[in-house]
């Protein structure tokens, strides 16, 4: 089939970095096209130049071979090419219908309004999308409001449509009905170009594989001449996957009790409910669950971002219920959290100075009243080696960094001051292989030193490697613990739904 888009020898520079070098590959219609590479290879930049939001400094970009130049999204959405955006832009209070009628040219008039109705009834219905067009947006699933934006597209009649890490905020199962409707776009003939870093993914739905490598293009494959191994290899070439091991000799001491806590929403409905649980000191301890069954609730409250309606929170004889996010921190209670750019990071600060914005206590950065930029430097260097952070030139504002390089500047941080007790959202949510190992390695290495860890995850996978008890929770309670060793990807899925084992409500 004759390619209907072309990329060829496509560059793109910012001041101090080379974003892409040399990037060319091909999509044919009805392929979807994965883009593989580690964090700051240059997949959203590459996404950025297709849509028109940056222009290249060199290369062309050809669809049925006719050569384009885009100067804005507008431009590339005329060619048929749009982004499903990974910050979605919708507006909360409006309806779902509002929001699409919203990304039109022209907002159209009540006759149209009435037509645009029925054409979206009509996706909705064609793709089995579950979407209420009355419902405001802020009611909806994070699953639901990509639907919006992916039928912004369709209505557009998109031939190429851009996904970037779709599945990072998406359930499993929410995972599972996007590849479904994606593999139905591809049967009606439209291009896919498709971003992951989980392997089990890019495996089942990607016809066609490039992998690009600071920069660079450097392989292209067709379903079939690869498996995930060769997938892996070349993504990560010379670099070495870090190994560490599970600390099997837990201690008998209590690092946190926490005392039948409940939370109650602005609703008055309990986001948290009667949560009792002993964490162990140097124990990883996994959190399954479906996502929005408490998880949040409970990360909220153990790092002082909220406050419980009844409970109690006991670390070295004190009650941290109620006491400020500051004062947990100090307490030694760190956080990685779920929204790294809301309450993660600071975006317009760099590196260095995001690096050290929880050091309360370390007086290593200060000299007298004034900060001691030597240090601060010094400490940003060691943990861009460490954690092999791509950084870009000194004072870069860390809101330019990759979605992946951004991440790990958090971990670095909440790791820093050796806290008692990590309380890790979906730590490697949007981490290269190789970065997800190390940050594995940090967290394993960490429990041989003492530090307990909360690890809340959706990926069985990563829960069964890393947690020496799993608890599973459904609806703002605890229904069970499962042995990691002892239990299968099945069973703990069967919990998560809210049927209880042997194991019913038990304490560990
Ligand atoms: N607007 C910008 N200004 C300066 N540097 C930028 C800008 N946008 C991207 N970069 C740099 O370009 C490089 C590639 O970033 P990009 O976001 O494309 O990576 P990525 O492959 O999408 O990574 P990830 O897997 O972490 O999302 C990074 O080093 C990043 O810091
Ligand atoms: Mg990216």
């Amino acid at each position: 089939m004759p390619d209907f888009l072309k990329i060829e020898h496509i560059r793109k520079t910012f001041p101090g970095v080379i974003a892409l070098d040399d990037v060319s590959f091909s999509v044919a219609p009805g392929e979807i096209h994965t883009l593989l590479g580690e964090n700051g290879a240059g997949k959203s930049t590459l996404m950025n130049v297709l849509t028109g939001l940056y222009h290249p400094d060199s290369g062309e970009i050809r669809i049925d071979g006719r050569r384009l130049s885009f100067t804005s999204p507008r431009d590339s959405l005329a060619c048929g090419i749009g982004m499903v955006h990974q910050h979605f832009m919708l507006v909360p209070a409006h309806s779902v219908f509002e929001n699409i009628l919203l990304a039109l040219d022209n907002l159209p008039n009540l006759f149209s309004r009435k037509k645009y109705r029925a054409r979206i009834k009509q996706l909705i219905d064609e793709f089995q999308l579950d979407l209420d067009l009355d419902s405001p947006v802020w009611k909806l699933s994070i699953g639901a409001q990509q639907w919006i934006e992916l039928i912004k597209l369709l209505l557009r009649d998109c031939r190429l449509l851009i996904l970037d890490e779709p599945t990072a905020v998406l359930t499993p199962q929410e995972a599972e009905r996007l590849f479904k409707v994606l593999r139905q776009l591809k049967k009606q003939g439209k291009s896919i170009i498709f971003i992951s870093h989980k392997m089990r993914e890019v495996m089942e739905i990607s016809d066609q594989v490039t992998i690009l490598k600071k920069g660079r293009s450097i392989a292209s494959l067709t379903r079939g001449e690869y498996d995930e191994r060769k997938l892996a290899a070349l993504m990560i070439g010379a670099d070495k996957i870090p190994e560490w091991q599970k600390n099997l000799q837990l201690s008998t001491q209590i690092s946190l009790d926490i005392q039948q806590l409940s939370v109650r929403n602005d609703r008055g409905l309990s986001d948290l409910e009667d949560f009792s649980l002993q964490l162990i000191k140097g124990e990883i301890l996994g959190i399954a669950g479906v996502a929005g069954n408490g998880q949040k609730a409970l990360a909220e409250v153990l790092t002082g971002l909220r406050k419980a309606s009844h409970g109690r929170i006991m670390a070295n004889g004190e009650d941290l219920n109620n006491s400020s996010a500051r004062h947990s921190y100090i307490a030694g209670i760190a956080h990685i959290p779920e929204d790294r750019k809301t309450i993660g990071i600071a975006p317009d600060m760099s590196i260095d100075d995001n690096l050290i914005m929880k050091s309360f206590k370390n007086s290593a950065f200060a000299r007298g009243i004034f900060q001691d930029k030597k240090s601060i430097r010094r400490n940003a260097q060691e943990k861009i080696a460490q954690f092999a952070i791509k950084s870009g030139p000194e004072g870069t504002p860390v809101r330019y960094l990759s979605g992946g390089n951004i991440q790990k500047v958090i971990i670095a941080r909440e790791l820093s001051e050796k806290p008692a007790v990590l309380v890790a959202l979906y730590p490697t949510r949007g981490l290269d292989i190789g970065s997800a190992e190390y940050v594995h390695k940090v967290i394993a290495d960490g429990a041989a030193q003492g530090m307990s860890t909360i690890l809340i995850a959706e990926d069985l996978d990563e829960l069964l490697k890393l947690s020496d008890r799993i608890a599973v929770m459904f609806r703002g309670r605890l229904i069970g613990f499962v042995d990691p060793q002892n239990s299968s990807r099945e069973e703990i899925g069967l919990m998560m739904s809210g049927e209880t084992g042997e194991n019913d409500g038990g304490e560990a």
